[in-house]
């Protein structure tokens, strides 16, 4: 009950977004019982508008706020009639010692309906919010979400894998969960989405985010270790600014011919700042003469020129260090498509 209270008081301080929204969004989730809104303190201090663990920072949020503010009050009257029914026959129990005014039977049986009408309730209410939460609207931005012993991998439609999850606002987005090597549950609390992802099972969900600001994700991965929890950030982007970020994480449009998209990829993925292509000296290698020179290690040993030392040199950058340089290039894995390499692959060996 003291969870209930705490939810019921702080869910009516909350700011109720858009009101309206609160029918339509119908929405989500499994989250709408007690042990998962207590799980945790959900929302990270940084974000607009998002404080404390109860801001409502989608959709889903009122609709299943409003759920459990029902509940509260149903649950509430209940204690109420139930405490004034008991105070009631012991009084009347006090003043007749003959026993005849007890009414034991009519009030089990009136306790026993309450509850089956609050577990109806419940019920029918979270079945109906779980299974709009698993249609998404046409039109929603789809997120692959992957999970693995370093954490989360969300990969966008162009292909760019993040471990931090990035969301436009008041657009809907549909997850697509992938199985992992063991069961995990992915959280959003001030989205008020829960999502169980068993064993070699998919999952989707979706959800609109309705407040740009920085919320907390956590993931209990469930079996192995109940006591592991992953956490990540859900950054919802204001008006305009998961576009930018996504252009951004874009790079090249991938249809262009090869030698072409090497170049802008060159000059949009920042390469240029360590790689010059006029045999300057920069942080890294100059590109120029790439295929007639020699390309000795630190090691002593020396690399052929291939599309495959390209591609080693982007993904894992610090497995051949060249002679003569630092192990500092960052590694491009999961920041670029297979055509994206094989572009810049052939813009780099073009470099006389
Ligand atoms: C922060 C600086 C930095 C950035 C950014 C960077 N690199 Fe590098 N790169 C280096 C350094 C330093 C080396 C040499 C040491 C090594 O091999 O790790 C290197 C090595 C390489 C090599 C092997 C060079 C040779 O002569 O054998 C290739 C190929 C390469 N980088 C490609 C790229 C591409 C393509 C990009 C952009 C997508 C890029 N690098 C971005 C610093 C950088």
């Amino acid at each position: 009950m003291n969870l209930v209270l705490a939810l019921q008081a702080d869910a009516t301080a909350a700011p109720q977004a858009n009101p309206t929204a609160v029918a339509d969004a119908a929405a989500a989730v499994t989250s709408a019982l007690p042990g998962t809104a207590q799980a945790a303190p959900a929302v990270l201090e940084h974000g607009a508008g998002a404080s404390d663990w109860l801001s409502q920072a989608s959709t889903f949020a009122p609709a299943v706020d409003d759920e459990f503010l029902l509940l509260a009050w149903f649950a509430i009257f209940l204690a109420i009639v139930i405490a004034g029914t008991f105070a009631l026959l012991s009084w009347r129990g006090s003043r007749a010692q003959d026993g005849e005014a007890a009414l034991p039977r009519s009030m089990i049986s009136w306790a026993a309906l309450s509850a089956f009408v609050l577990v109806a309730v419940f019920y029918v209410q979270g079945a109906r919010l779980s299974a709009d939460m698993q249609v998404a609207p046409r039109g929603a931005l789809p997120i692959k979400v992957g999970l693995d012993e370093k954490g989360f991998q969300f990969t966008y439609p162009n292909g760019y894998v993040t471990a931090e999850l990035h969301l436009p606002v008041d657009r809907a987005v549909r997850f697509a969960f992938q199985g992992a090597s063991e069961p995990y549950t992915f959280a959003v609390p001030a989205f008020r989405l829960q999502v169980a992802v068993p064993l070699g099972a998919r999952r989707e969900a979706w959800v609109s985010p309705s407040a740009a600001g920085e919320y907390d994700l956590r993931s209990t991965a469930v079996a192995a270790d109940p006591t592991r929890v992953l956490a990540a950030t859900a950054t919802v982007h204001a008006e305009g600014g998961f576009e930018k970020w996504y252009q951004d994480i874009s790079g090249p449009p991938l249809d262009l011919p090869p030698l072409e998209l090497g170049q802008r990829s060159y000059q949009m993925r920042g390469c240029t700042q360590c790689h010059s292509i006029d045999g300057t000296k920069v942080i890294g290698p100059s590109f120029q003469g790439f295929l007639a020179r020699e390309h000795r290690m630190k090691d002593g040993s020396v690399v052929p020129p291939t599309d495959e030392y390209i591609k080693e040199s982007l993904l894992d950058p610090q497995a051949k260090v060249v002679e003569g340089f630092e192990p500092v290039m960052p590694s491009f894995r999961g920041r670029l498509h297979e055509l994206e390499i094989a572009g810049l692959a052939a813009y780099i060996k073009s470099l006389q």
